[in-house]
């Protein structure tokens, strides 16, 4: 359909009237379902029904239930008075009645129009009105899914119980000197053009800091080396900076369906450092087809903040310590100095991936949606995605910062030196692969450390020649 599209508008650019003449441009192209649509049944859908990803902030599962809606599904989430977490079906399988104006009691939540009982794993408990040992309850099956808490967030798996991953614990989830504090942020729009922002590094140099004055620190406005890759169950992409002498190596990862790392927002390339890792720990969650959130746990404490530059007080609900992160400004400061929710928000409520034009710097969209595609493909032909093994409980992940003072010679070309110390970077963070815990940390670190007086980057090396155009 997007095809017809485009060649209706190729042909229209030929007009007298001039080819951007708005008639001939009228309307929107259609969204791209495959990619963008989640509810029961659709192949998007399905593929997120293969992972574990959080749905809420624990500290808003109190004694009353919660409504909740994710993946096109109207859900109540709830705590026990014993402790466990429920996650059900909106809606009462008796008549409907939405259990969120249901009571929690020790074992279970009751609806509130005529007292049906419900267990966290969707077992009717009780039938109060009917007659005493009516069978009905046993008839029943009320939607349930199973549910862990971890660090503040509660996770959920919507998918077919037979293919359940094993619970991911990623390896800055426990970082030495990191504390996690939880939030969330919601998003009028479709989930993929929010997760997609970390595949599109580029816009860092304009929307944070040439664009809307410098909201995180002036090194973002300096356009980095880009560079793209394919890992099995994930995206990363390596920027590249010269800031004065120093050379600062940041990796970024998207892990399959939305999950991501980013370093520290106020990174400023002013100090040595090695494999410093995420400030922010992020899943962007389709809510339904037109709204999302982010929900993440923000990174504090000495081993990511040395200087003490995060406000944790700003963490939470609706509510994070870096600007244009959501609705809560005025309009006005909001168009002023607009940030990622603007952009993102404002590329209409499900993006219209037939009305871009992607250039070079767009690689990262492209990849990200062919990788997408691909494992949505493979699901609905039965191929499960790649997921850690069980035992698994500190799965190597590869965001980081390295600064390194490597000034540039006379006569040496800064992309082909940048070039040549992320690759000394990368391949000292990927050889860590097989390690974990301490021992993968004291090898990286120590690796990336040796690099300072690696003799490829040493003041008496030969200036790296500028690499000819294939
Ligand atoms: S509708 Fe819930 S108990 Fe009747
Ligand atoms: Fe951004």
């Amino acid at each position: 359909m997007s095809g017809d599209y485009q060649s209706i508008r190729a042909e229209r650019r030929n007009q007298p009237m001039g080819p951007n003449h708005g008639y001939y441009l009228a309307g929107r192209p259609p969204e791209d379902p495959e990619l963008t649509h989640v509810g029961p049944g659709t192949p998007c859908g399905e593929y997120w029904r293969r992972f574990w990803f959080p749905v809420e902030l624990t500290e808003q599962v109190t004694e009353l239930p919660r409504r909740l809606r994710i993946l096109g599904e109207d859900l109540v989430i709830f705590r026990t008075r014993e402790g466990e977490y429920g996650l059900l079906h909106l809606h009462c399988s008796h008549r409907n009645a939405s259990l969120e104006f249901g009571i929690v009691e020790a074992d279970g939540l009751r609806c509130c129009y005529h007292g049906w009982k419900y267990a966290p794993d969707g077992t009717v408990l009780e039938t109060p009105g009917e007659p005493e040992n009516s069978p009905i309850r046993h008839r029943i099956c009320h939607g349930a899914y199973p549910v862990i808490e971890y660090k503040g967030l509660l996770f959920a798996y919507m998918g077919p119980p037979d293919t359940r991953p094993p619970f991911p614990v990623y390896d800055t989830f426990n970082w030495p000197g990191h504390d996690l504090v939880p939030y969330r942020i919601s998003y009028p729009c479709n989930w993929l053009q929010v997760a997609e922002n970390t595949m599109d590094p580029i816009h860092t140099v304009y929307l944070h800091t040439r664009v809307s004055n410098v909201q995180f620190e002036p090194t973002w406005g300096v356009t980095p080396l880009i560079r793209f890759h394919n890992a099995e169950r994930s995206l990363y992409s390596t920027l590249t900076y010269r800031w004065g002498d120093n050379i600062w190596v940041r990796t970024q990862e998207t892990v399959f369906p939305s999950f991501s790392g980013v370093g520290a927002f106020w990174e400023d390339a002013a100090r040595e450092k090695v494999f410093f890792r995420s400030s922010i720990t992020k899943w962007t969650v389709p809510l339904d087809d037109t709204n999302c959130m982010i929900i993440a746990w923000r990174h504090f404490g000495p081993g990511i903040d040395p200087d003490g530059r995060g406000k944790r007080d700003e963490v939470g609900l609706e509510s994070v310590d870096f600007e244009g992160q959501t609705e809560q400004r005025t309009y006005l400061q909001r168009q002023l100095t607009p940030g990622d929710y603007e952009a993102q928000i404002s590329q209409g409520l499900i993006s219209s991936h037939a009305a871009e034009n992607l250039g070079v710097t767009d690689q990262g969209i492209v990849m990200l949606r062919r990788r997408l595609r691909e494992g949505i493909r493979e699901v609905g032909e039965g191929i499960l995605p790649p997921r850690p093994a069980p035992e698994d409980t500190d799965i190597p992940l590869y965001i980081q910062d390295t600064v390194y003072t490597i000034p540039l010679l006379d006569g040496e070309d800064d992309d082909a030196l940048k070039t040549a110390v992320t690759d000394a970077v990368m391949e000292v963070v990927i050889g860590g692969d097989a390690l974990r815990g301490e021992a993968r940390r004291t090898f990286i670190e120590d690796g990336l450390r040796a690099l300072k007086s690696d003799p490829r980057f040493a003041p008496d090396r030969a200036p790296y020649p500028a690499v000819a155009e294939k």
